[in-house]
């Protein structure tokens, strides 16, 4: 399976922070946002990963990781010219998934929650049609929004609605086959005039192959579109890593973890980040791995 990270858009319920910087970039605590949603691909077993942004920002990308390599991962990197959709991802990305299935999450998109391996390898190993995660929030509207049967089956789709029958969104991380190729292609723009992600998910409904699978209360997924919603993003994350000494999206321990880089590559990186938390953590796990909670189930 591939993996894609649509990293583009315009940020503007960010300005003035995005006016030179792309949002993906800036940080959420102590790393770029990006790593958030890399994090969660990676635990999701998938290493080939193509990462979307706009002409004047993928430079930046392209600096910030490389091959990918120093992860165990193979980066791939992609322009969208003008931000118009979600599903553009797979016009774009088409070449890059080939015969492949795809998961797609978008670059602005954090999700913390115990269990959060096991859902995506159950996404993962699905082998027909679409998953996408369902999470209950307080302000639907401002979501794509499903409506669920008693038995957790999606009833309907609805991009946004300014009077939605459920407190249900649909979450930015999706798993598809290979039909989404011809799907997202065959997509007119909306409304607003944007290829819609919500379009594609209505495709895989009226085949009655869209699998919706509920983030219960335990997780966390947040939204880090506005500047309150990114600090509450921040202190989200600083809680956790203080209170508990372990760090969230720390990439290369994900890699270790994972199998995807070995004890040397971990102390090189570790090396590199010495005079910060992120550093002495990876140092900390090449030295003591077995004190490690994966390492203790
Ligand atoms: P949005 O939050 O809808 O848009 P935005 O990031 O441009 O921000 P704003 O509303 O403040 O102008 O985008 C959600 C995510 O998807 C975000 O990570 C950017 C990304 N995106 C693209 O990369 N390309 C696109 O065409 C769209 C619509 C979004």
């Amino acid at each position: 399976m591939k993996g894609i990270v649509l990293a583009g858009g315009t940020g503007t319920r960010l300005h003035p922070a995005t006016l030179s910087i792309n949002k993906q970039l800036l940080p959420v605590y102590d790393k770029p946002m990006i790593y958030y949603p890399v994090s969660v691909l990676m635990l999701a077993g998938i290493r080939e990963i193509l990462i979307i942004s706009s002409p004047e920002h993928l430079d930046n990308y392209k600096r910030l990781f490389g091959t990918g390599e120093q992860f165990g991962l193979s980066f791939s990197y992609a322009v969208q010219p003008r931000p118009e959709g979600l599903a553009q991802a797979f016009i774009i990305g088409r070449d890059f998934v080939g015969t492949d299935d795809v998961a797609l999450v978008l670059g602005d998109n954090l999700f913390f929650g115990n269990g959060m391996s096991e859902l995506l390898r159950r996404a993962r190993t699905r082998t027909e049609g679409a998953t996408v995660f369902a999470y209950h929030v307080e302000n639907p509207s401002a979501y794509g929004v499903v409506t669920l049967d008693r038995d957790g089956r999606p009833l309907r789709l609805v991009e946004k609605p300014p009077e939605p029958e459920s407190p249900w969104a649909v979450t930015g991380l999706y798993f598809y086959d290979n039909q989404v190729l011809d799907i997202a292609a065959a997509v007119t723009p909306s409304a607003r005039g944007e290829l819609e992600i919500t379009s594609v998910n209505e495709a895989y409904l009226a085949r009655g192959q869209l699998h919706v699978e509920r983030m219960s209360r335990g997780y966390a997924w947040l939204d880090t579109g506005t500047h309150d919603s990114l600090l509450e993003a921040s202190e989200f994350v600083r809680t956790l890593q203080h209170r508990q000494g372990l760090h969230v999206a720390c990439l290369e321990e994900i890699a270790y973890l994972q199998g995807f880089i070995g004890k040397e590559q971990l102390i090189a990186r570790g090396n590199l980040f010495a005079k910060t938390a992120y550093g002495k953590n990876l140092l900390k796990l090449a030295k003591d791995d077995e004190h490690h909670p994966e390492f203790l189930k």
